[in-house]
């Protein structure tokens, strides 16, 4: 395993002392969340399942023998894991690298405590760094793109991508996300907008990031 894949590692194993019997546990999307889900394997038995937040963490999840439960039939989760794109000290969040940014919304909003597990190169001063992204219903793609144009944003589409929801995303650059609440909320407004991959009207409630110097938590 190379030292990017050892961080993110660390930073999983770390979440796994929030996990406690019999929970059922809100799963992320991403690379850092597939050392969470091969670790949590190991604790099947003790909790109750797991709700996923995209088709590809569910399919893995499954292997690992865990039970996927629809979030429409469990109340309130205790818990949720999932990685991020960028992360400030304040632990609000770019989400979406992975396209599952709706889902791992969703499941945020639906848990007690968002635990967000990263490695060290995903903490900045300002977010912003990384592109933002957005789902987009497609049929409002163009109309979307000019509204984040007129917002100051330069929006890529991300070609050949399509979401576990059948959206698409918009990629955008060059945003001054200085106030990331602000801009979440105006977003959030356009028509045709499904999902801001801003995570930072509800950041996450713990930041556990792995460095070669450690693991720290914010
Ligand atoms: C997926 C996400 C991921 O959490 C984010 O892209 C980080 O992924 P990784 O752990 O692979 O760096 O938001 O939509």
């Amino acid at each position: 395993m190379n030292q990017a894949e050892q961080l993110k590692r660390k930073a999983a194993e770390a979440a796994l002392s929030f996990v406690e019997d019999d929970m059922i546990v809100g799963v992320g999307t991403g690379s850092t969340v597939n050392h969470f889900i091969e670790l949590l394997k190991g604790m099947k038995g003790r909790i109750d399942g797991a709700v996923s937040s995209s088709d590809a963490s569910t399919a893995l999840l499954k292997q690992a023998g865990i039970a996927v439960m629809d979030l429409n039939s469990v109340g309130t989760l205790p818990l949720y894991v999932d990685g991020a794109d960028e992360t400030d000290a304040h632990r609000r969040l770019i989400k979406g690298g992975g396209a599952a940014l709706t889902r791992e919304k969703i499941v945020a909003a639906a848990s007690e405590k968002f635990v967000c597990i990263v490695d060290e190169s995903k903490k900045v001063g300002v977010l912003g760094e990384f592109p933002l992204p957005i789902e987009v219903i497609p049929m409002a793609r163009s109309y979307v793109a000019r509204q984040l144009v007129a917002a100051g944003g330069r929006p890529v589409f991300r070609e050949g991508v399509t979401t576990d929801n059948g959206n698409v995303i918009l990629d955008v650059h060059d945003l001054n996300l200085v106030d990331p609440v602000s801009v979440e909320r105006q977003f959030n407004c356009i028509p045709g907008v499904v999902t801001v991959g801003l995570f930072a009207i509800r950041p996450a409630e713990v930041v556990i990031s792995a460095g070669v110097g450690g693991v720290e938590r914010f």
